[in-house]
C-alpha cells in the first residue's frame, strides 16, 4: 500500500458538514446523507409472484462524515440495501433519498463511489486502462486522470502490478482495483460492499487504514461485511440486519459497552495491592471480581509478528517445550 495521500481535489468541507475533533473525540456533523424509510424489496419470479422479502421496511440515516457498517449473515439483505441505495434496484415500497434526493435521480452518481461486491471489470484491461476508462466515463480530463490513476494505484498497492491484465490478478489484487475505480470520481459518498473480502490480514489493515483515511477527508462511507471484528474495528455505528429485518442500529462503542460492568486497569500492581482492592470492592457491594491481564486481539498479534518479521527476516520463535525437547535431543546426542 502507498503512502498515506489525499485525494486530488477533496472538497473542503462546509460549515454544514464539519466534524470537530476535539482531543481525540470525533463530534459528527448531523448533515443527513442518506435517508431510508419503511424501505422494502421483495425479488418476484418468473410470474411475478414475490419469491423473497430480502428487506423489510428499513428505516435509517447516515450522517456526513461517518463510517456506517451494513453488519448481517449471509442473505440479510446487505447487497439488497446498497443496489437500492444506488438505484440500480427499485424499492417493492417505502423510498430511500441520497444528498436529499432521490435515488432516480441519476446526476448524484456523479458523487457516489461504489465498490460491487463481484467486480465487473473487464479482464482484459490493465490497472491503469481501467482507471482511465472509468476516469473517461465521468468526463475527467486527461491531466486530471493521470494525476489520479498513478496516486490511486499507488495508495491501493498495486504500483508492482499496474500493466498487468486483470485477469492475472489475484481475488486481493482484483478488490484493491475495484476500489481504486469506485474512488477515480473523487466522491463524497462512497458505498463499498464487502470491501475485505478475499484480502489477507495485512491487505485487511491497510484498506481499513485506507477507509479511515477518506472519513478524515470528509467523505462519508457505507460498507458491508459479517466479519465481526473489522467491522467493530472500523465502524463508527452499524445496523445489524438479519433476514431482511434492522435488528440493532447504534455506535459500535454504545453497543459493545457493557454497563453494569466497571473495568480497572493499572500496571505493576503488587499482590498486596491487588487484595487490597478486592477488599475495598467487596466492602462497596462489588460482586464477581475477576482479576487477569488484558489480551490482544489475534489481528493485532498477527500484524505484529509479521511486521517484526520484515524488520527481523529469518528470525523464528520456537515454543519453550518445543525448546526444551530439542535440547534434550541435542543434549543426548552430545559428547560426553
Ligand atoms: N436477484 C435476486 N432474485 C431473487 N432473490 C434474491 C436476488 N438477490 C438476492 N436475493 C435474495 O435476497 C436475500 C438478500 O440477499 P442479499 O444479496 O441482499 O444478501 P447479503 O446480506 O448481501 O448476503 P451475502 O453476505 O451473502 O452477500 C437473500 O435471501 C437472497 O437469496
Ligand atoms: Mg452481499
Amino acid at each position: 500500500m502507498g503512502k498515506s495521500m489525499g485525494l486530488p481535489g477533496s472538497p473542503v468541507p462546509t460549515a454544514d458538514s464539519f466534524i470537530l475533533i476535539v482531543e481525540g473525540v470525533r463530534v459528527m456533523s448531523h448533515e443527513v446523507i442518506i435517508e431510508t424509510r419503511n424501505l422494502t424489496k421483495v425479488y418476484r419470479d418468473f410470474w411475478g409472484r414475490p419469491k423473497v422479502q430480502a428487506l423489510k421496511a428499513l428505516d435509517l440515516q447516515v450522517h456526513r462524515g461517518e463510517i456506517f457498517g451494513l453488519l448481517g449473515p449471509n442473505g440479510s439483505g446487505k447487497t439488497t440495501s446498497i443496489k437500492l441505495l444506488l438505484g440500480l434496484l427499485f424499492p417493492t415500497d417505502g423510498e430511500a433519498l441520497i444528498f436529499n434526493e432521490p435515488t432516480t435521480n441519476v446526476a448524484k452518481n456523479e458523487r457516489i463511489g461504489y465498490l460491487p461486491e463481484e467486480s465487473y471489470l473487464y479482464k482484459f484491461l490493465n490497472a491503469e486502462e481501467t482507471l482511465h476508462f472509468y476516469g473517461r466515463l465521468f468526463k475527467i480530463s486527461k491531466a486530471e486522470r493521470t494525476k489520479r490513476v498513478g496516486r490511486l494505484i499507488d495508495m491501493v498497492g498495486l504500483s508492482g502490478a499496474k500493466h498487468r491484465q486483470l485477469r492475472e490478478y489475484s481475488k486481493g489484487m482484483q478488490r484493491r482495483i475495484g476500489l481504486a475505480q469506485a474512488l477515480i470520481n473523487n466522491p463524497e459518498l462512497i458505498l463499498l460492499d464487502e470491501p475485505t473480502s478475499g484480502l489477507d490480514p495485512i491487505g485487511t489493515s491497510e484498506i481499513k487504514t485506507l477507509i479511515r483515511e477518506l472519513r478524515e477527508q470528509g467523505k462519508t462511507i457505507v460498507l458491508s461485511g459479517h466479519l465481526l471484528a473489522d467491522m467493530q474495528d472500523i465502524c463508527d455505528r452499524i445496523a445489524i440486519l438479519h433476514r431482511g429485518e434492522l435488528k440493532e442500529l447504534g455506535k459500535v462503542t454504545d453497543l459493545l459497552t457493557v454497563q453494569d460492568v466497571t473495568q480497572i486497569k493499572a500496571r505493576n500492581l503488587s499482590p498486596g495491592a491487588i487484595d487490597e482492592i478486592r477488599e475495598l470492592i467487596r466492602r462497596h457491594g462489588g460482586e464477581d471480581i475477576a482479576v487477569d491481564h488484558p489480551t490482544t486481539t489475534l489481528e493485532e498479534l498477527f500484524l505484529r509478528i509479521v511486521q517484526e518479521s520484515e524488520l527481523h527476516p529469518g528470525r523464528r520463535k520456537v515454543a519453550q517445550d518445543a525448546g526444551r525437547a530439542d535440547a534434550l535431543v541435542a543434549g543426548g546426542r552430545s559428547k560426553p
